[in-house]
């Protein structure tokens, strides 16, 4: 009994530290951002902790309250942060444990919480771990990876092939084994079906949460657990950008039992009243359903059911909201991420990037749900894609030039003024910064009303002073409308209508009958010319309305 008193002490302590609600990620705007393109401190082109503790001011101004960080643990830096040496500390091109320490002290006095990103499918070739591992078959940590027989000598166990090209199986000469990795070959994977790891992984999770993390985004969750007969995966016709043949990843891909690894994480995540974001691109609402189990796995899976849509069109988006919401699981909305093209360049391609960057911006931040923004989104930051292979650092695209994905443009140094290092850097910045950093930067875009920074800025501020947009429900109107998506956002009797022109055309705008339209206000818009009184008869392109009604 005294034992079970101190459990519930210790759970209600954790809870408190972590802002007394538990359920805070509902109501929350993230923004992830990737601190080594954020802001240097120290001139060596790449952003640092400290870099970061300088622009809370920036982030708490703009509105959001978390932020996830990608990875800044030791890594090989063979894939950004995504190859780690070791999960309690921080990379010291990054800063230091004192520097989180301080991140996360500074971010609570600005109500921002700061969320990990966790590479929990596989360490490093560096890590101590895959060291010892590959020392020696006898080695204890062996079996904390996934050591295999080639099928024949000099074939590799199975089929299966690297997401960034060539067999997913390395040759280990000093052991006579191959090992897996669905990553670069300097990205083993671990056994997950070791207890062992497990349990590690999870202590590494307690272990940040009371150092302050208030969560962490989940890398590769699909990739936890591998088909143990290593069955062949089945070929499609055609190859990828790699020269390796089309397959469905049906035996090393999404496995049901991955979901146990993700309840696993969930208990020890609650007491901490921690959020668990996952990367599960999910096609469909039924994949997209299992994530949140039965509330007891991941409270935020980023579907990306809308930023996988190819083309602004109303008729697709709002189809798409509705599948999600008929889940009835709570959304989380993304339009962009460090591996995904920009959005405003995604969706503007040589049209008009501002005006999509606000209406983007305006959508994820109107639906119900919780919206994920990618840093630099705010200013209308549109991808530069390097041209020549020299230029780039992301080695996927590199050995897949000129088809592969190329992840380096989205990942450009945040835009703080004009100049050559964009207030980024007084260094040389680790990527190129393109060259509409002249005219899309903060400095700039803070004394303009009609940037997209305050349109960011407004939107932010309404969202927090208006509930029927954080906690109200969801009211689709003109169903068949073929440019504008629209609906009512509802709390108590206060009623907000959201009008958004998905198109390149300027289209009429009539959701609500006129006696109910003359009596409007309307609190934000672009692209429409606001009446003295009353709703606008027309949306123009891309254009966007809230008002009260
Ligand atoms: C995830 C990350 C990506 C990384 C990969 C391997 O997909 O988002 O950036 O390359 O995992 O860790």
């Amino acid at each position: 009994m005294p034992r079970l008193r101190l459990a519930a002490i210790l759970l209600c302590v954790c809870t408190c530290l972590a802002g007394r609600d538990p359920g805070w990620w509902r109501q929350a705007v993230f923004y992830e951002l990737c601190p080594r393109s954020f802001q240097d401190s120290d001139g060596d082109g790449v952003g640092d902790l400290p870099g970061l503790i300088r622009r809370l001011e920036y982030l708490r101004d703009l509105g959001v309250d978390a932020l996830w960080l990608t990875p800044c643990y030791p890594s090989g830096q063979v894939d950004f942060g995504y190859d780690v040496t070791d999960y309690r500390a921080i990379d010291p091109a990054l800063g230091t444990l004192a520097d989180f320490d301080r991140l996360v002290a500074e971010g609570r006095r600005r109500g921002i919480r700061i969320v990990l990103d966790l590479v929990l499918n596989h360490t490093s070739d560096q890590h101590p771990w895959f060291r010892e591992a590959r020392s020696s078959r006898a080695s204890p940590r062996r079996d904390w990876y996934l050591w295999r027989d080639g099928r024949e000598p000099g074939q590799p166990p199975c089929n299966w092939q690297s997401l960034f090209g060539g067999p997913a199986w390395t040759w280990d000469p000093a052991t006579g084994q191959y090992y897996y990795h669905y990553f670069y070959a300097q990205q083993p994977d671990l056994n997950w079906r070791n207890p062992a790891v497990l349990k590690e992984m999870l202590e590494v999770t307690r272990w940040w949460y009371r150092r302050g993390a208030a969560g962490f985004r989940l890398d590769a969750v699909d990739n936890l657990l591998e088909d143990p007969r290593l069955a062949d995966n089945p070929l499609r016709p055609g190859r990828n950008p790699y020269g390796d043949p089309n397959m469905v990843n049906l035996n090393n891909f999404r496995l049901p039992e991955e979901h146990r690894l993700l309840r696993e994480l969930r208990r020890a995540a609650d007491p901490f009243g921690a959020v668990l974001i996952g990367e599960t691109y999910t096609a469909s609402t039924a994949e997209l359903k299992a994530y949140y189990g039965a509330g007891d796995e991941l409270q935020l899976p980023t579907g990306h059911m809308l930023a996988s849509l190819p083309e602004l069109d109303a008729p697709a988006f709002r189809r798409r909201i509705a599948e999600v919401e008929a889940t009835g699981c709570w959304p989380v909305w993304v339009m962009g991420n460090h591996d995904l093209p920009r959005a405003a360049s995604r969706y503007g391609a040589g049209r008009a990037p501002d005006a999509v960057a606000k209406l983007l911006g305006a959508l994820v931040l109107t639906l119900r749900g919780t919206p994920i923004l990618y840093y630099g989104e705010e200013l209308g930051m549109v991808g530069h894609e390097p041209r020549r292979p020299e230029e780039v650092r992301d080695p996927m695209a590199r050995r897949g030039w000129p088809l592969a994905v190329r992840r380096d443009g989205a990942r450009t140094p945040m835009q703080w003024e004009s100049g050559p290092g964009a207030g980024f850097t007084r260094g040389t910045p680790w990527l190129t910064i393109p060259a509409t950093a002249t005219t899309h930067n903060v400095a700039c875009e803070r004394g303009d009303p009609g940037s997209v920074l305050s349109f960011y800025r407004q939107l932010l501020a309404l969202r927090r002073s208006h509930p029927a947009l954080r906690d109200g429900d969801r009211q689709p109107l003109a169903p068949d409308d073929p440019q504008v998506l629209a609906f009512l956002r509802r709390a108590g009797d206060r009623r907000l209508l959201v009008a958004l022109n998905l198109s390149p055309r300027a289209s009429p705008l009539n959701p609500v009958p006129p006696a109910e339209a003359a009596r409007a206000k309307v609190l934000l818009a672009s692209g429409v010319a606001v009446p003295v009184a009353g709703l606008p008869a027309e949306l123009g392109p891309y254009g966007v309305l809230i008002a009260e009604l």
